[in-house]
């Protein structure tokens, strides 16, 4: 794919539905007693793999052309599996569904694509083994294939090492299943949505501070979710709106739980003219529009607990920063090494490349913004979110940019590029 400087980008843009929602309503769906709707589904790669994961456990799902519909069969209605489940590259996929399979009564084996392969699963395999799951890596490297025998679950007090939404909601939907109260504490507060969506199935579910805990054996009741639009793939045009001169654009319907709206946060502390119109809560989600204009940015410190509320941002985040005025300084964000890629290593690289003055640190990067940005060939890694990002820095740069394996943002945003560039 080709991108080259653009021209203006104005009027209104509608993103997909939230992919971290959209999985969410799928196994909670599969797990409730009766018919879940979902609307604005996020049919990207990821979710869909977690649909086929469903379906080769008994559940029945209905695609229509504006509706999924999930036909739960209650907390204990999963069937085992005939073949090996496949979550292609999806992590959320992988690590929400082990928490699920930790409780039935039936063995099956977990895996995915070549990234899934080698992204840590130990974190989740510690906390399920001390509810007493039967959890193990086949290759014995800690990393998926997964062989995961179901077992009876006691609750736990989990103090997780990560701030990680798919570690903590590996447990709690684990605690669904165990013989008490399961809670889990994270050094930071990340994504609430699976508490969220966890009460309105009618789980009980309380929250302290970066605590969150579940009682064991609900009866879960299907639901209507509607799917905001996603604040990760907004953030694409966020970015995309600030930095060509002259762009004014309205993003509709995006989701902005403050969990996730550190990108808008971030802009704001760089001297972004951004408004949010319409503010609403939709499905217990807070929603609104985003209006973006051009802007000069400044550099910013982000850090500590702003990292996991803008995690899937920090690679369109850094893009910002090469363009803006000054030092940006990323720190405490190591978990980019773990994601799709090894996100903090290919954003220096490639942004090394585009002429960028960037220094890679242990949890995060220092970029000295400002200095024009040109054309370079810059393979994406199989990682969705390097390819848009990428995209993003391709219609700010003087020449032509070229991004190889460009394909792989349909996991998150089919139709991505068409958006983009319309
Ligand atoms: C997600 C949580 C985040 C995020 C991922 C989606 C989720 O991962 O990066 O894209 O839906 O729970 P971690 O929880 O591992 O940080």
């Amino acid at each position: 794919m080709l991108f080259h400087k653009s021209h203006p980008l104005k009027g209104e843009i509608t993103v997909p539905g939230d992919k971290s929602i959209s999985h969410r309503g799928i196994m909670l769906g599969a797990l409730a007693n009766g018919t879940t709707s979902i609307t604005n589904f996020l049919k990207g790669a990821d979710c869909l793999s977690t649909i086929s994961c469903f379906q080769k456990m008994g559940i029945e799902i209905e695609e229509t052309e504006n509706e999924i519909l999930v036909h739960g069969k209650g907390l204990h209605g999963l069937s085992a599996p005939k073949e090996i489940l496949d979550a292609g590259n999806s992590g959320t996929t992988t690590r929400l569904i082990s928490g699920i399979l930790a409780g039935q009564n039936f063995s099956c084996d977990l895996t995915g694509d070549a990234s899934i392969q080698k992204r840590p699963m130990k974190r989740i395999m510690t906390p399920l083994s001390m509810m007493g799951a039967d959890i193990t890596s086949v290759h014995n490297n800690g990393c998926a294939p997964l062989h995961i025998k179901g077992a009876p679950l006691k609750g736990i007090s989990y103090q997780s090492p990560v701030a990680s939404a798919q570690v903590k909601s590996c447990v709690l939907f684990a605690g669904l299943y165990a013989d008490g109260k399961t809670s889990v504490t994270e050094p930071f507060l990340s994504r609430n949505h699976s508490e969220l969506m966890l009460s309105s199935f009618g789980a009980s579910v309380q929250t302290c501070g970066t605590t969150a805990t579940i009682e064991p054996e609900p009866v879960l009741t299907a639901q209507k979710v509607e799917v905001p639009g996603d604040i990760s793939s907004a953030a694409f045009f966020i970015a995309a709106g600030l930095l060509i001169p002259g762009s004014e654009l309205l993003i509709k319907n995006v989701g902005i739980n403050p969990t996730r709206d550190g990108i808008l946060r971030v802009c704001k502390q760089m001297g972004a003219n951004l408004e949010l119109l319409n503010t609403r809560t939709q499905c217990g989600e807070p929603v609104a529009d985003i209006l973006v204009k051009h802007s000069e940015l400044n550099g910013t410190v982000i850090e500590g607990d702003l990292i996991p509320t803008l995690i899937d941002e920090l690679p369109v985040i850094a893009v910002m920063a090469a363009c803006a005025n000054g030092e940006t300084i990323i720190r405490n964000a190591e978990e980019l090494k773990v994601k799709e890629s090894n996100r903090l290593e290919i954003i220096v690289h490639h942004l090394s490349e585009m002429g960028c003055d960037i220094t890679g640190t242990e949890d995060g990067m220092i970029i000295r913004g400002g200095k024009p940005l040109h054309g370079a060939v810059l393979d994406s890694h199989l990682d969705h979110r390097i390819a848009m990002s990428f995209a993003v820095a391709g219609l700010v740069a003087d020449g032509e940019t070229e991004i190889t394996n460009a394909d792989c943002v349909n996991i998150s945003y089919p139709g991505f590029y068409r958006d983009l560039l319309r």
